[in-house]
């Protein structure tokens, strides 16, 4: 087992200062992710909206690409923080992108006073599409 509450502790740090790079000059959300791998190595991520709505993508898919294009296959847990949503949860897309690469990921999600909430990815999402 491992120890989430240590694991999500560690990346309060990284996801607080990513926080900068959102870009979300649209719904004025900012949403700031990050992966701690197997290996211990951590990839954040964050959103980056367009003018074009749709074409926003959300901080865990930024973070989880990051981390797979570094060529990472084990991921451990995945720390979400925004300061304007009190233990923001993923989005159904990036549930099931997080279904494919990271099935075994831990998601925890964070409000302002860094008090954690703790999900396996599988409880949010039960039947991901498989082809
Ligand atoms: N967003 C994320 O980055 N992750 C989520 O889990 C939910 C939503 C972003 C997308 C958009 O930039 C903003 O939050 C509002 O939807």
């Amino acid at each position: 087992m491992i120890n989430q509450h240590k694991i999500a502790k560690t990346l309060i740090k990284v996801v607080k200062k990513s926080r900068d790079r959102c870009y979300a000059p649209y719904s004025k959300i900012q949403v700031s992710a990050g992966v701690y791998c197997g290996n211990g190595k951590i990839y954040t991520g964050v959103n980056i909206e367009n003018s074009s709505y749709s074409l926003t993508m959300c901080a865990e898919r930024t973070a989880i690409y990051r981390a797979y294009l570094e060529g990472e296959k084990k991921f451990l847990l995945m720390l979400l923080w925004s300061p304007q949503v009190d233990f923001i949860t993923p989005c159904g897309a990036c549930l099931q992108v997080l279904s494919e690469l990271a099935p075994d990921i831990v998601i925890a999600t964070m409000n302002s006073s860094e008090e954690f909430r703790f999900y396996p990815l599988s409880a949010l999402i039960k039947k991901p599409f498989r082809m």
